[in-house]
Formats: structure tokens, sequence, C-alpha cells
């Protein structure tokens, strides 16, 4: 019988009305649970008076409850009084709204099967993320009231059976709600941004979620943030039965909000959502060659030197070095410096590169001496995007891609492959072998030498990684010299597996927590390569402060981040307050991989979940950081806007200034944080950033002290690469919801 409709629906919440309660809507926060599974659950005769009381707003785990890779059903009692059918707006229909649920769910009213969200596996080998798993989302059921399933003015019972396969589980973050159906809740509001187009289009996308068609007028409000006015509105009476699509053409380079109103034409209820959509801040690189590299590079005696040159403009583009030292030859298509120097010193070169449309030149110094990683290290990793799906395939189109696109004109030089890349065992020899998905690790690092490009890999020092995959314990030293073999230039090497080793012994002592790291490095620096040691054990014991002990040049400080502004904002804003000290030439903190373009950690990608402005603020706060910069989503679909954010040569020259000094916080508000280093000039790149969410406007001098305004310093905003103004024409900054202003004061 088709008596039963179900609605399953994601809602992007940021985006949707927040539905104020209203008094004739049930609100329960406490359900009868247990774990296991049995279909009699469902029924209503089923007695559950010997089940626990558990919230609905806190996940299972927390109540010690936890049900990992199991099932476990909640039932909730629940009178319905009939005067709710009155109330709903969709005649018939009343409405559950149940919290967000890991991972899946099946939800019955009265024996009933009512919906579904996501797929429960018959069995945990069955599992797989993309078909089971739903979380975070709530969920929202539809139920027809006049087929007689809903029991009027009496006990009612709705039963949900969960599935989770790891973490929290069941349901958590919200209340379970009884409501009557109001039609404006059937209307989600949302903006796709077609950052392809290189004319800046957005639409705007009205969805109606339930079966009928719903009418009503829609009003658009876009509003220039520097000009602080509307630019232009307009209304437009529609009738939607699925969805409705509004297109906006706007100027790309301009900040603009946009602001849509729906509201249903007979209840005069009203929904709202607003966006900035992508705006693009920084200039077209000039067609004549410009140099957007570093200044230094350090290489020990007698260790390869592969070092492209990386200038933008033109292409073909012919190089030539002035005073190149014996030892190196250039090659002079590609642009690539490769050789061996074994006597120490510093050597002093001019990169020069020339195209159809002129010459540029840049002074360059090459320190043979014990220092690698003069400045911190660009490229791209794996992780962010392809997850445990990453092949050679892929990493080559990643690589192909950074030299099409440009983006290894801008120093983007490591191509890093991250977990997943070892066979299940070792050879009888016990060499480290790659899977399947790797035929020849050789044969990629020499292509990647010879672009320029410089060869990461990934490894744990315990027998297994984070994703299961094959670690280095008890075979550091083959492992070494089997990466010095393919070339690897860059080792990150990562906790997870080694928890077994540490849980297994007492010995909680700040030796304990260097020994693998001491050991894998002293093998690496036999080999006749530099390798880049990147040590990954989420900041444990205050790594930062002994990073160096194990002459790592780089350690991760934190858990990992996701695209989301509360990771962006807790790993890069509070967490790395305090860590100004510990960075420079030679040794990075390392905040994670970057978080724009197309991630997904899985063979799915989408675009990043962080706002154009989030955006901004984390390439400007990394830049500031001086932090590692690996670009962490799929070159070869890197679009305009991503391109912007990661292709400023202005923005990139903070990151790799040479003095190596990491900003630090220097005014804190709730609403503003100043952060500020010195660069090798003497000038200071400062970063205004609004943490808040609403869009402010600031005066610079009212901060003189903090953005080092003096009275003859020039401002220059270093995404747009314009001086701002002097300090007898103050200016107001606009900064729209967390996004920043990135400031060079000289
Ligand atoms: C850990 C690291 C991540 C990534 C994964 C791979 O979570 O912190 O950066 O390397 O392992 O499994």
């Amino acid at each position: 019988m088709k008596q039963i409709v179900s609605f399953m629906l994601l809602f992007t919440w940021s985006l949707f009305t927040s539905i104020l309660l209203q008094a004739q809507d049930i609100v329960i926060k406490e359900a009868k649970f247990t774990k296991g599974d049995n279909g009699e659950y469902k029924n209503v005769a089923f007695d559950d008076s010997q089940w626990v009381n558990a919230s609905v707003e806190k996940n299972l785990r927390k109540q010690k409850l936890d049900i990992t890779t199991q099932y476990g059903w909640y039932r909730i009692h629940v009178n319905i009084p009939q005067s709710m059918l009155n109330e709903s707006e969709l005649k018939g229909w009343i409405r559950i709204h149940l919290p967000h649920i890991d991972d899946c769910d099946e939800t019955f009213l009265n024996g009933h099967l009512i919906g579904k969200t996501g797929v429960m596996p018959r069995s945990h080998e069955e599992y797989s993320h993309e078909i089971n798993y739903r979380y975070p989302s709530t969920r929202e059921y539809l139920v027809n009231a006049n087929n007689g399933i809903v029991k009027w003015n009496e006990d009612n019972v709705i039963a949900v059976r969960v599935y989770n396969a790891n973490d929290q589980g069941g349901m958590m973050n919200d209340l379970v709600r009884i409501t009557p159906v109001r039609r404006i809740e059937g209307i989600a509001l949302a903006f796709d941004q077609q950052a392809f187009d290189p004319k800046g289009h957005t639409n705007i996308i009205i969805d109606n979620k339930y079966s009928c068609k719903q009418q009503g007028q829609v009003h658009v409000d876009i509003f220039d943030i520097d000009k602080q006015q509307i630019i232009h509105s307009f209304d437009k009476n529609i009738s939607i039965t699925k969805t409705s699509i509004i297109p906006i053409v706007y100027d790309k380079n301009t900040p603009i909000r946009i602001t849509i109103t729906y509201t249903d034409k007979a209840s005069k209820k009203a929904v709202t959502a607003t966006t900035i959509p992508h705006y693009i801040q920084t200039p077209k690189a000039p067609e004549q060659p410009r140099y957007n590299g570093t200044s230094v590079y350090g290489v020990r005696p007698g260790s390869p030197v592969i070092f492209k040159l990386a200038f933008s403009g033109n292409k073909p583009m012919t190089y030539s070095v002035q005073n190149l030292p014996e030892g190196l030859d250039l090659d002079t298509q590609r642009g690539v410096l490769h050789g061996h120097i074994t006597q120490k010193g510093d050597y002093t070169m001019t990169l020069i590169a020339e195209n159809n449309k002129g010459k540029a030149e840049a002074p360059f110094t090459l320190k043979v001496g014990n220092t690698i990683a003069l400045t911190p290290p660009l490229g791209w990793n794996s992780w962010n995007c392809w997850g445990l799906s990453v092949s050679q395939e892929k990493v080559k189109s990643s690589a192909q891609a950074l030299l099409d696109k440009g983006l290894a004109d801008y120093g983007f030089v490591y191509v890093n492959i991250d977990d997943s890349w070892t066979a299940e065992k070792r050879a009888s020899d016990g060499r480290i072998v790659p899977n399947e998905k790797f035929p020849d690790m050789k044969a990629l690092g020499d292509w990647l030498h010879q672009q320029g490009f410089k060869f990461g890999i990934y490894s744990s020092p315990g027998d297994l990684t984070c994703g299961d995959y094959l670690g280095s314990i008890d075979h550091e030293e083959q492992d070494a010299q089997t990466f010095n073999e393919w070339g690897i230039d860059y080792l990150k090497y990562d906790w997870c597996g080694y928890y077994k080793v540490f849980r297994a012994s007492d010995d909680r002592s700040h030796a304990a927590y260097l020994r693998p790291y001491i050991k894998m490095q002293q093998y690496l620096r036999q080999q006749p390569r530099d390798i880049f040691y990147s040590i990954c054990q989420y900041g444990m014991d205050e790594v930062w402060k002994w990073g160096t002990y194990v002459d790592a040049n780089s350690w991760r400080t934190t858990g990992d981040i996701t695209d989301t502004w509360s990771s962006l904002y807790d790993i890069g804003f509070n967490k790395q307050a305090q860590l100004y000290p510990y960075a420079g030439p030679g040794h990075w903190n390392d905040p994670d991989m970057l978080i724009v373009g197309k991630v997904g950690w899985s063979s799915q990608l989408r675009n990043t979940r962080l706002s154009t402005d989030e955006q901004y603020t984390h390439i400007s706060l990394w830049a500031l950081l001086a932090a590692n910069m690996l670009i962490g989503c799929d070159v070869a679909q890197i679009d305009d806007f991503t391109f912007n954010l990661l292709c400023n040569n202005e923005v990139l020259a903070i990151n790799q200034d040479p003095l190596g000094q990491q900003a630090r916080p220097l005014f804190k508000h709730d609403d503003i944080q100043i952060w500020g280093r010195q660069l090798a000039d003497s000038s200071y790149a400062i970063g205004i950033f609004n943490v808040s969410d609403k869009d402010i406007s600031i005066n610079p001098n009212d901060y003189k002290e903090y953005l080092k305004i003096q009275p003859n310093t020039t401002i220059r905003d270093i995404w747009r690469q314009k001086d701002l103004s002097n300090d007898t024409k103050p200016c107001l900054l606009h900064i729209p919801t967390h996004g920043v202003k990135l400031l060079r004061v000289f």
C-alpha cells in the first residue's frame, strides 16, 4: 500500500532559515534505547520498559552507550494531539524531525516505515562510507496523517533503528520535534558557485522539498562591500514545484553580498539566505617574465640540487643563470638547476628568464651548508583530495597540472604521496614495495625531478599507518635506503601506528616521544640526498619545543584539519598563537595542509565548504605563519578563484620571506584579531582578521600601533597588490565576516 511518503533531506543549515519553535510543536529530549537489532523493536506492543533512557542531544559514545560496528534502537513514546493536523498548511501531513544521526537510520511510526537516510549495512564487512554514512545531517520525515498511522490524542511510538561504523554513534546535537507542516519549511535556499565561469556567475537555487506547488515572492539585494551600498535589487513572483534557479551575473573582481528573501504568498512567512560569491583580488600576472620564487635555497654539501626557476609569464620561456657555480647544470628549456656542490658556502647568482614579451632577472643565493628548508615547503599532497584512493596516475596528473596551470611558476614544487601506497606485505628480503596503484616509484621520481619537482612520500614509525597500510617499524634503515633509491626528497612520518608500541610500554617520558623520530632521522641523514623530514604526531609533548632536536624540518602542531570554519579557526588561530618562537629557517610549525579547491579525502571530490572569505583568511594566515603550504585539492580542477588564492606572488613572498619569522597575534578582540611579522626588508606583514559573524568596517588609524603605522608609512593591500593610502588619508577597511585584509607596511 502506498500510504506513506518519506523525504530524506540533507540540509545546509547555514543557508537555511532557523525555524522558531511554535506553540503546537512537540519537542522531545529523551528516548528509550537499547543496543542490538530486532525487527520486533518497531512494534507498538513491544515492551521497552527495561531499556535505558538516552538523550537524543548527546551522541551514544558520550553516554557510554557506544555502538561501534553495531545497531541500536531508540523508541520514543508521544501523544500527538489532533489539533496539530488543523495547524498544518500542507493539509493532511505532519512532520517528524530527528537530530543528526551517525551513520544511518530507518524510522518507524507505530510499526510503519516512514523514512530512512543512508543505507543500513547487512554486516560490518559490507559497510561503505559512501553508501551508508549520512552524518552530519538532521532527518525530516513527513507523514500523511489521513491514512490511519497516527493515533490522535493517544500514545504513539516512533522507533529509530540506527547503525554506527565508528566514532560517536546515534542521535545528537538537536532535538526530536513533531510539528505541523508549514509550507515555508519546504523551501531551502542555496547558492551554487560556478567558479569555472570567468565572468562571475552564481545561481540562486530555490528548492521545494514538499510535493506541492508553492507560490511566493523573491526579493534579491546585491550589496557592494567596498562601496557599502546596494547596487542592484529586484523582485520576482515565482511558483515552484521542485527547483527554481535564478542566475546572477556579477563583476568577479568586486566583493558583493547577495541576500535573497523568499516570502510564501499565503502565509507571508519568509526565509532568507545570504552569500558572498567568489571574487578575485589577485591581479593577473604580466605576460613578460616575473620571478615569484624564493631568494635563498639550502642544500647540504654533495646532495643533489633540484631547483626550479619560478618565473611566470608567457611560454615558451628560456632560462639562463649568471654566475652559475661549477657542479650545476641548467635545463634552459624547463628552467631547472641540477647538480651537486661539495664545497660549503653561499653561491650568489642571477636567475634570468626571457620570452616574447621581455626579460626578468632575480638575485638568488644557494646556501651550501647544514641547513635545508630555508623557507617553508610549497607544493601538493594527495591526502585532502584523494585520501586512500590516491594512485600514481593521480599524482602525475596533479604534478602535470602544477606545470600546465602555472603553479610551479610560483614555487609549488613538492609533490607528495600521502597514505596508502604500500603493498600488504614486504618483499622476502624485507624491502617495502608499493601496491598496484603505484607501478613504478623510481620512474615517477625520475620524471618529477626532470620537471624540477621534489618527490615526497609518507610512512609511520608503527607497524601500520593511520589508513592501515604498512609502516616502517623495524625496517627504518632499509626504508630510508629504498626512499633514497626512488629519489625521495620529503618524508612525512606519521605517528599513528606507533600508538600501539607506545601504549604497550609504561614509558611516558619525554624521550619516549622522541625515540621513533630520532631513529628514522639517523638513517635518513645517512642517505646521499637531502630528505625534508616532516614529522606528524599532532603536537604531542609540545613537539615544537623539541622538533629541532630530532632534526625535523617541520612538525604538525595539531590533529587533522578539515574544510570548516571551526577547524580552520581552532587550528589556525587558537593553536598557533603561542608557537611563533619555534619557527625559523630550516624548521617550521606545520598547521596542516590547505583546504581550498576541490577536496574530499576520497575518490569523491567536492568544493571546499569554506566560504569565499574564509579561503582568503586561510591562505593569508598560512602565509603569515610561515607554514608549510601544501595544496590539498586536485590541481587539475583548480579554477580561476583558487588560482588567485594560491598564486599571488606578494602573498607567497610573505610565506617565503628569508627572515623566516612566524607571525604572532598583536591584538585580540571578540571580533578582530591582528597578526603580524617582520620581514627581511624591515617591513611588516599584517593580517587584520574579522573573526566575527558580521561584516565590519575599521579605520586603520584606530589600530596604528598594531599596524606599525608611522607618519610616512606606506600601507599596501597585498591581495590587490595596491598601495592603500598614506597616513594623511585615512580610509575605512571593509572586511566581510570571517575575512581578512592582508597588508604590508613599509
Ligand atoms: C593522519 C594524518 C593525515 C593523513 C592521514 C593518512 O590522520 O594526520 O594528515 O596523513 O593520517 O592516513
